[in-house]
């Protein structure tokens, strides 16, 4: 399909307008017209246009989101503008395959740079999950197990969900996605973040680390350590969250009297028992907004969202829970010179770093993710 060429201000190529002086190709970080171009190649664009942003996405890139939020308002929003012809989204893969599930045929999901991919959902490929689904039957539970997958993994396990009669779940409605499974099995498998597994199993559940077991694919469990878990979970983990120890809450409190403690549930099991308030990005920002004036707050989540907390909220005091974890690198590959290239291409008529899933699995996948849209 050939796609109409927009005009930038009153020129008939955009790219001849004062500043504009690279067409095609990705600016230099040093372009300082590079907010400018931005504004004007989405203002070009209008309502054909609409920016997701994810909590972690750099400010420069944030500005110009017109939604921003954690994976499950992101999704729920990808859904939700079905009149929107470009969706660009600033995040990383997994939700941009997302979001290409959850939108119209018509619609063409954008990812500024494809590099920008997530670790942990690389920990769990289709293959290794589909051997382990073997073992589960050869251990005769596969009957037994609901499959629930974090929504930071590959469409393909999310497909495999929705084949398998199971559900995506995100950190903020991880709960609610385990009580379903649980009105349907015995046991669920749990992909592929171990940590979000078992504190939503261990601390909001009421199971116990006995019920759990940890799935290696690389070395699987024994038959009889399968069959007596209630929570198989997948040994993935996020290389951020991951970083944070029972230490870094232990120091935080000696150096801040009366420090909060508020962390992501992608955080170590330790970490997230000595914290005093867990949950996602989306519920972070929420907390620091109704928190008095005056607090101290330590916060376990990545870099780029805790910085945006100490601006948005200068009466209380925010802190990073430990100085020595840095940004996530994937997120941080989407910066303002990725999404002006992204912008200014879609004007001339390019859709560049488009996202697609093919028909089946999008079908199952979209099957998970519904469901989880229809969580109670
Ligand atoms: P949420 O947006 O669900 O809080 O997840 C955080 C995350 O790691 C996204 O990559
Ligand atoms: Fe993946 Fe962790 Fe980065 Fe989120 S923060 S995208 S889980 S590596």
């Amino acid at each position: 399909m050939t796609l109409p060429l927009f005009v930038l201000g009153t020129s008939a190529d955009p790219h001849s307008e004062k500043g504009v002086d690279c067409p095609g190709e990705l600016p230099s970080a040093s372009d300082p017209l590079l907010v400018e171009r931005a504004r004007k190649a989405k203002e070009a664009l209008g309502e054909r246009l609409f920016i997701l942003g994810h909590h972690y996405q750099r400010d420069e890139v944030i500005q110009f989101a017109d939604v921003t939020g954690d994976s499950f308002k992101l999704a729920q929003q990808a859904a939700a503008r079905p009149e929107a012809e470009f969706i660009v989204f600033c995040g990383v893969h997994f939700m941009a395959e997302s979001a290409d599930i959850l939108t119209t045929a018509d619609q063409r999901v954008i990812l500024p740079d494809l590099a920008a991919g997530c670790s942990m959902a690389d920990m769990a490929t289709f293959d290794q999950v589909e051997e382990a689904w073997e073992a589960l039957e050869d251990a005769g539970i596969a009957d037994d197990v609901i499959p629930v997958t974090y929504m930071n993994s590959s469409a393909d396990i999310k497909a495999f969900c929705g084949r398998h009669g199971g559900v995506v779940c995100t950190s903020s409605n991880a709960k609610r996605a385990l009580d379903w499974a649980f009105e349907r099995g015995k046991k669920v498998l749990f992909l592929p973040d171990q940590h979000l597994g078992r504190n939503t199993a261990v601390l909001e559940m009421g199971m116990s680390l006995d019920d759990c077991v940890l799935y290696n694919p690389h070395r699987p469990p024994k038959a009889d350590d399968l069959r007596d878990a209630r929570m198989i979970l997948w040994r993935g983990h996020c290389s951020v969250h991951g970083r944070f120890t029972a230490e870094s809450v232990d120091d935080v409190r000696e150096r801040i009297p009366g420090v909060n403690v508020l962390v992501h549930p992608e955080c170590r099991h330790e970490v997230v028992l000595k914290a005093d308030y867990v949950g996602s990005t989306e519920y972070i920002i929420k907390k620091l907004e109704a928190a008095p004036a005056g607090s101290s707050w330590a916060i376990g989540t990545e870099l780029n969202l805790v910085k945006r907390l100490g601006q948005m909220f200068p009466d209380k005091n925010v802190s990073f829970l430990d100085k020595t974890v840095c940004y996530c690198s994937t997120m941080n590959r989407i910066d303002l010179p990725h999404l002006v290239w992204a912008l200014e291409s879609l004007v001339l008529g390019e859709v560049p770093n488009q996202i697609t899933v093919d028909p089946d699995t999008a079908h199952w996948a979209k099957v998970a993710l519904d469901r989880m849209l229809a969580l109670p």
